[in-house]
């Protein structure tokens, strides 16, 4: 036990002013961007500090600075890590997409494939999502989804927020409430009226008003936007709060959350989608905007049954509304390069207002879309978007055709570097062959290595990257780590972009220096491969652990032969394209270079499964056979799969267990001829059972 320690009174009033002090210098350094003090000033302040906290631990509270700013160095937002990740949701666009949806539940769950059973039914909210964090009923902290397993810190500022209550009573120690932020469509107009005057920041339309209002670093602007929060799902939870979906709205109604009265509870298909006619007719009378509507499981357990597949749960749903449309005039037809040299023609518009939101440009995908629609500059077109997709053109409207509209011809050679623009047999895009000659394709690399999902290095935008890049100081992602040492030798030019100052750089580097260690996953899907995105990325890192062993594999794996390419395309959903642009990537000798320099300057971190730490499953691997009587084959796969092992489809010396369901067959006979451990369905779930 430790005893209550006395505290003199003469530490307690150095730590307080101690702590003001230091917090005065983080406002002036974060929020207002003019530092008052050297560095070397603040980190003495700093130490002194942390050195007062050793000996009395008891001033060390959870809004001491060594609490709070130590994280938060670059962005001004210290990270979170969801500890239950935040989904995304699958999306569906038609009647027959929802009717799928509730077929796939039927056959994953076994239940006979006309039986109805309930989902709650609620608006789609076009906001912010966040996750509230209460312990011992007490609001402790807010975040942003982020990337969905890591987000932002913006407790202070949802603090201000009035439909988030301070307190709850009879809630469990741990309970974290998900919902959306957002601002309705009358205090946005009133918001940007406001902003107006003030010669201030105008939004695009109440979901951006909104997540601007929360990403601010001063709660005090925060508190002056009008901004609501409706709850709709959970996180983490020290002891359930209902059994049902609806059960759990209402106990969230209960604990004074603002649930949407809209949400219903739908006993079939069809009156879910009902429900969602319903809602499209009243869409445009109510005061918030929303995109959709989202259908989820009522049952509790059998949301936990269905679980996940990759970032969705295969228990809900959104339906979106269709797509809001507009016409305009496509003025011009440029081409962008990309990040792997794909050459995407992009229609600039004159900017027309489509569902609120301003569009200016839109993609036409590739040629062959051009020739297909026949698009020309100086058309009248129908564009459209929905949601967050980058807008299209529908149709053109020939009638509408000027004289003289001549057809566009593709550009066989790249518009920035000028090497060969070609098309390979059975593909529609064309590329750029310079590779990292073309400066377009080595900008849009470095694009994505910074970006939020890759090293996710804030103040490093695409301006920066471009004029970093135009002066020669950044050419590979290994340069941006030894910028700050570079710059001590030789400073970098201040006025590298317009607004670029002391301060910037100094964050600069700090984001830069947080980033020095990074997980598995997040690194390969940096490397920007082709087809390799954050799923695939992760399905990489889960199956080979760490980078070494990864490259080791897909080294090997170009002869296609070996084992090591088996064992990559038996990989889930790793088929052999996929295979052939990763073995490609590490094939190339200025890959492999960037690889061995980023490896003396950053530490990839093994990839840690957070489900799988102790499970008895975890790197088995396993193959079912035989029919199971109590679950259905897709659910056991993924029960499986969530616990860290593979589930492969034959026996083999690798199998680790054999699951034997009624009237096995061979695949039995071969376990046991090769030694392999085989189980009933039974024993196998007893095996999982305390996991
Ligand atoms: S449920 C695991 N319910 O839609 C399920 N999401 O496209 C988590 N959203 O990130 C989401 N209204 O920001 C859910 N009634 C609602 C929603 C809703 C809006 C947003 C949310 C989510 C996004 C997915």
């Amino acid at each position: 036990m430790v005893g209550r320690q006395k505290i003199p009174a003469d530490a307690i009033a150095e730590h307080t002013r101690l702590a003001e002090e230091i917090r005065s210098h983080n406002r002036a350094y974060y929020q207002e961007d003019t530092p008052v003090v050297s560095d070397a000033e603040y980190d003495a302040l700093f130490q002194r500090l942390i050195a007062l906290e050793e000996q009395y631990p008891a001033l060390k509270t959870s809004t001491s600075p060594t609490m709070t700013v130590g994280a938060t160095p670059a962005s001004g937002f210290a990270k979170v890590e969801h500890r239950i990740p935040m989904l995304s949701l699958a999306n569906a666009f038609s009647d027959d997409e929802v009717t799928e949806f509730f077929d796939r539940i039927r056959r994953f769950l076994g239940l006979p494939l006309t039986a109805e059973f309930a989902v709650v039914a609620e608006p789609k909210i076009d906001g912010l999502s966040a996750s509230l964090r209460y312990e011992n009923g007490r609001f402790t902290q807010g975040a942003t989804r982020g990337d969905g397993s890591e987000g932002e810190d913006i407790t202070r500022n949802l603090t201000t927020l009035k439909s988030i209550p301070g307190e709850i009573e009879g809630a469990p120690t741990v309970l974290e409430v998900r919902g959306e932020i957002y601002m309705t469509r009358s205090d946005f107009l009133a918001l940007n009226t406001k902003q107006a005057k003030a010669a201030g920041k105008i939004f695009a339309n109440p979901r951006n008003a909104a997540a601007g209002s929360v990403r601010q670093l001063d709660p005090q602007i925060t508190a002056n936007r009008p901004l609501q929060f409706f709850a709709y799902s959970w996180g983490e939870l020290s002891s359930p709060i209902s059994d049902t979906h609806w059960g759990a709205l209402a106990q969230l109604r209960k604990w004074k959350f603002n649930v949407n009265p809209l949400a219903r509870r739908c006993s079939s298909a069809s009156e879910a989608l009902q429900f969602y006619r319903d809602i499209q007719q009243r869409r445009a009378d109510l005061p918030y905007d929303i995109d959709g509507v989202v259908y989820k499981v009522d049952r509790l357990d059998w949301q936990e049954r269905l679980g996940f597949v990759s970032r969705a749960p295969r228990w809900a749903l959104a339906h979106k509304f269709p797509a809001e449309q507009a016409e305009t005039l496509l003025e011009k037809i440029t081409i962008q390069v990309g990040r792997t040299g794909a050459l995407t023609p992009v229609a600039n518009l004159l900017p027309v207002s489509v569902g609120g939101v301003t569009v200016s440009r839109a993609t036409l995908h590739n040629e062959d879309e051009i020739s297909r629609k026949d698009v020309r500059e100086g058309d009248r077109v129908i564009i459209q978007r929905a949601g967050d997709v980058i807008p299209q053109i529908v149709s053109v409207l020939l009638d509408k055709r000027p004289r003289g509209a001549q057809p566009f011809i593709f550009p066989d050679h790249c518009p920035v570097c000028g090497s060969h623009a070609i098309r390979e047999e059975g593909e529609v895009v064309r590329r750029c062959t310079g590779g990292l000659i073309c400066p377009a394709q080595v900008v849009e690399r470095l694009r994505h290595f910074v970006s939020r999902a890759a090293f996710d290095i804030e103040g490093m935008g695409e301006k920066s990257i471009q004029a970093f890049f135009d002066e020669g100081i950044l050419r590979s992602p290994a340069d941006l780590f030894t910028l700050e040492k570079r710059n001590a030798d030789a400073p970098i030019p201040l006025q590298i972009q317009e607004g670029w100052g002391e301060v910037s750089a100094r964050k600069l580097f700090a984001a830069i220096e947080a980033r020095r260690t990074i997980s598995l996953e997040r690194f390969i899907y940096a490397l920007g491969i082709r087809q390799i995105g954050q799923a695939t990325a992760r399905l990489l890192a889960k199956h080979y652990g760490s980078l070494v062993a990864l490259r080791a594999a897909v080294e090997a794996a170009q002869d296609m032969e070996s084992d090591a390419y088996r064992e990559l395309t038996a990989i889930d959903q790793i088929g052999p394209s996929v295979a052939t642009d990763l073995v490609a990537f590490f094939a190339e000798p200025h890959n492999r270079e960037i690889l061995d320099d980023l490896g003396q300057e950053i530490h990839v971190e093994d990839f840690v499964s957070r489900q799988t730490g102790n499970s008895p499953m975890a790197g088995k691997t396993l193959v079912f056979t035989g029919t199971l009587s109590l679950m259905t084959r897709d659910e056991a796969k993924a029960r499986a799969e969530i616990l860290g092992a593979k589930v492969a489809g034959s026996v083999s010396k690798k199998t680790d267990y054999v699951v034997v369901g009624a009237d096995a067959g061979s695949k039995v006979k071969k376990a046991a001829e090769l030694g392999v451990k085989i189980l009933t369905e039974k024993e196998w779930l007893e095996l999982i059972k305390s996991v």
